[in-house]
């Protein structure tokens, strides 16, 4: 016999997550140590929802359960389980590698230096996406940061953290959501404060700013910061340790007990089409952009086309390195830029419309001249952009 869960759609999301939780717990109740997961029904998934779900149920299958999942019925389904790998973490293969335009797939890591590769090619992802108003993509990738670190510095599992991101550009958010199955906040916390006798408590104390389980090692920061950057942003957040949940809804907080999750789950979905004022967010601290900081040369930003693409001929390729300059210039407002042609043989008018000409015509003339410069720019290139920002400025 298997405890059979049934999803009755059409979404999966984080509250259908916690209904998987629910069963669990009733199934664990009763003995039970294999599960039949039926998604049949589900023709919409959001990585709040499938992301812990693949994490627990590794977890589970690790700890001697029989797990078995009812794909959903739709070919473009699992061909999309496929490609943000779910499928893959379901049945622990390696994760799909390639990204897509929007999304980064769900990926373990274990390591410092898994961690920083995933987060510097997420970074790069999310910039070519779509444009960021100020502050978003830093207090995202602050919060990012933190939040797939603490896996690293608390979670003291065996088993990996779980990281994955989407954009979403029709919709103007963007959204991660990092998972982990150690120890959970209750038990890392209550050493150091015994006070603490409930799951919930435990994660109420640890989104105050200044509660680490050791100022030696933190000095309780993360937790605290990501909620506040949420809440100004008007984003969404889940929270959840044990039976601890909170979640953030537009801003506002709702917090109380729930099925238990075996370590801790933190989703955070951020609007990009308002600015966040992240130093009021961050008690007065503004965090250095490492990523946007690697374009930072001597003479100013320098933005070199080679190395962020192989083909200059289609618009959708400028959109995205468009999207990525402007929101490199937006966290260094006064720095100059250099764009380098080097290793540009062939730059399409589709391409250089959508890259430089739409830019000179949303700055001006003379702002974008006066903060631009070209390198190693060939004659026809330098042709094409004549012809493409003398079209685009006229219309
Ligand atoms: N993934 C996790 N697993 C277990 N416990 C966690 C996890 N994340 C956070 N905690 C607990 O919550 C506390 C607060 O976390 P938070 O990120 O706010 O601060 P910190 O990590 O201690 O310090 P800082 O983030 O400023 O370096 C941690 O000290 C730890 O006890
Ligand atoms: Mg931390």
């Amino acid at each position: 016999m298997s405890w059979y869960i049934e999803f009755s759609g059409p979404k999966f999301g984080y509250m259908d997550y916690v209904y998987f939780l629910r069963q669990l717990d009733s199934a664990r109740l009763s003995g039970e140590t294999r599960l039949e997961v039926d998604f049949g029904k589900v023709t919409f998934f959001y990585p709040d929802g499938m992301a812990p779900f693949v994490a627990t149920t590794r977890h589970l299958v690790n700890n001697g359960w029989g797990v078995g999942v009812i794909p959903p019925r739709q070919k473009d389904l699992i061909d999309y389980w496929q490609t943000v790998g779910w499928l893959a973490g379901i049945r622990d293969e390696k994760a799909p590698l390639g990204t897509g335009s929007t999304y980064v797939p769900l990926t373990p890591y274990t390591s410092g230096e898994e961690l920083n590769s995933f987060i510097r090619s997420a970074l790069d992802l999310m910039s070519k996406s779509q444009a960021f108003s100020d502050g978003v993509l830093l207090a995202f990738e602050w919060a990012l940061n933190e939040i797939a670190d603490n896996v690293l510095v608390h979670a003291e599992s065996s088993e990996p953290g779980w990281l994955q991101m989407t954009s979403y550009p029709n919709k103007n958010e963007v959204e991660f959501v990092v998972v982990d199955t150690g120890r959970g906040i209750r038990s890392t916390l209550s050493p150091a404060f015994p006070d603490i006798d409930s799951d919930i408590g435990a994660l109420m104390k640890a989104i105050e700013k200044g509660t680490t389980r050791n100022r030696e090692i933190g000095q309780g920061n993360g937790l605290s910061g990501t909620l506040r950057i949420a809440r100004s942003a008007g984003g969404w957040a889940n929270l959840h340790s044990g039976r601890g949940l909170l979640r953030l809804m537009e801003g506002e907080p709702q917090s109380g007990e729930d099925a238990p999750h075996q370590g801790v789950v933190v989703t955070l979905t951020l609007p990009t089409s308002q600015p966040i004022d992240i130093a009021e967010a961050l008690w007065g601290h503004v965090p250095v952009p490492a990523f946007e900081m690697e374009y930072l040369g001597d003479h100013g930003i320098e933005f070199t086309l080679g190395a962020e693409a192989t083909n200059f001929g289609n618009r959708s390729t400028g959109e995205r390195l468009r999207f990525k300059l402007r929101n490199i210039m937006a966290q260094h407002p006064d720095e100059p830029v250099i764009v380098d042609f080097q290793g540009v043989d062939l730059m399409s008018a589709s391409f250089a419309d959508e890259f430089i000409a739409k830019l000179v015509k949303e700055l001006g003339y003379v702002a974008f001249f006066g903060r631009f410069r070209f390198r190693h720019l060939s004659e026809f290139s330098a042709q094409t952009l004549d012809t493409v920002i003398g079209q685009r400025m006229s219309v």
